[in-house]
């Protein structure tokens, strides 16, 4: 998720301009023809994005709320969820759903039956937050990073904004233990049923502190030239597909990108990545990244799996635009976010040419029903 250092919250929020698309898709569109990765089985190339809602219990619990949000938005290829703490210490935002307690873990189970029974594949998103977090957050516990330096800036908290707490740097003989925890999260949410788990290792939180060579000031075998930069995602990666099954596995990357106060000139680690990560033969790699970002080509190349794209808070996922990347093979499918917030059933209409429902941001993070699971759906 992105917070924008002075107010904790997203940065302003171009309006969607959803096009009104008269054109009924045929049904030979690349958008909604079928893709399997790893294990996961996609109807179509449109894919929920993770998007952080902060509706859960407060203590982590997927809800009635989150039962029914999910089933809504079931017709995506993949619904891959909110961005979810694998630990205590990674929660980064009030009410974020966990997977960390046997509690968590049966909210989980509705959620999967929920998505199943529509006929949806559900991944969750294992995101730990890092140094973008508030010890008031997390129980008064400090924050954990890849480095002691704050991330600038404040985060949104019960109290309202307020600085980043300090984090303290990880020591080499703990880097495994927060390894395990987040293969004992992906554990728990395969025993609850979802299908699959990706990691959160773009957008600035734990793994992209790990990555950034402007954020990861570290002297051990995790610091420094970009094959030490990837070791720690590696080997979270490689903990969660020994513990759930690689082909179970996405991970997340956002080359370059500033979000949550991180600064990245050697994207060069993101090749070192992706090729390690492709021995291990996970599902997908979901980038964050512009179409025509020379990354995407220098990853592709590295890349043999499915790649996954969303393009950004900037560009607008607006049907012909993402039917565009699929058609031309930039990417095997697409992530969608705010349209699919105010459309749950977003694949319907833009299959139709349908016009769409406009994104509330005021209701993004946090509240109930309202902008949540009251989006109108077309009838029929
Ligand atoms: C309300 C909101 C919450 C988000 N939360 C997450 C998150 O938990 N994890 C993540 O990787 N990205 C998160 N994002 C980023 C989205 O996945 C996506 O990259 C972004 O919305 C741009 O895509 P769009 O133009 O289709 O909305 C969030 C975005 C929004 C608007």
């Amino acid at each position: 998720m992105i917070r924008t250092p002075r107010t904790g919250r997203p940065p302003a929020l171009r309006p969607v301009q959803h096009h009104v698309t008269h054109q009924p898709l045929p049904s030979d569109s690349p958008l909604l023809q079928p893709v399997t990765a790893g294990a996961l089985r996609a109807a179509n190339r449109v894919w929920l994005a993770p998007l952080t809602r902060n509706r859960a219990d407060a203590d982590g619990t997927p809800n009635d709320l989150s039962v029914e949000y999910y089933r809504q938005r079931a017709g995506a290829g993949v619904v891959i969820t909110e961005g979810s703490q694998p630990s205590a210490v990674g929660q980064g935002y009030p009410n974020t759903a966990g997977v960390v307690t046997d509690a968590n873990e049966a909210g989980w189970t509705r959620v999967a039956d929920a998505v199943h029974a529509e006929g949806g594949t559900l991944v969750v998103q294992l995101m730990h937050a890092g140094r973008i977090s508030h010890t008031g957050t997390i129980d008064g516990a400090t924050p954990v990073s890849s480095t002691a330096t704050p991330a600038q800036g404040e985060i949104f908290t019960t109290e309202g904004p307020q600085a980043h707490s300090a984090p303290r740097a990880l020591a080499t003989d703990e880097l495994p233990g927060v390894a395990a925890e987040f293969a004992d999260a992906a554990r728990r949410a395969i025993r609850a049923g979802v299908d699959g788990v990706e990691l959160h290792a773009a957008n600035g939180y734990l793994l992209h502190q790990f990555l950034a060579d402007g954020v990861n000031d570290r002297t051990d075998a995790y610091g420094g030239p970009a094959e030490n930069r990837a070791r720690f995602v590696v080997e979270v990666a490689k903990a969660t597909a020994d513990a759930v099954g690689a082909d179970r596995v996405g991970i997340r990357l956002s080359p370059a990108n500033p979000y949550n106060d991180i600064t990245e000139d050697d994207v060069s680690v993101y090749e070192t990545l992706v090729a390690q990560l492709a021995d291990l033969g996970l599902a997908y790699v979901h980038l964050l990244a512009e179409a025509d970002d020379p990354i995407v080509g220098k990853l592709r190349a590295v890349w043999p799996g499915v790649l996954v794209l969303n393009t950004g808070f900037a560009v607008d996922s607006d049907r012909d635009a993402v039917g565009r990347i699929v058609a031309d093979g930039v990417a095997d499918a697409v992530t969608v976010g705010r349209p699919f917030i105010a459309n749950p059933d977003l694949v319907t209409r833009w299959t139709r040419g349908s016009e769409l429902n406009e994104p509330d941001p005021s209701t993004f993070y946090g509240g109930g029903a309202e902008g949540y699971t009251d989006y109108p759906r077309l009838a029929g």
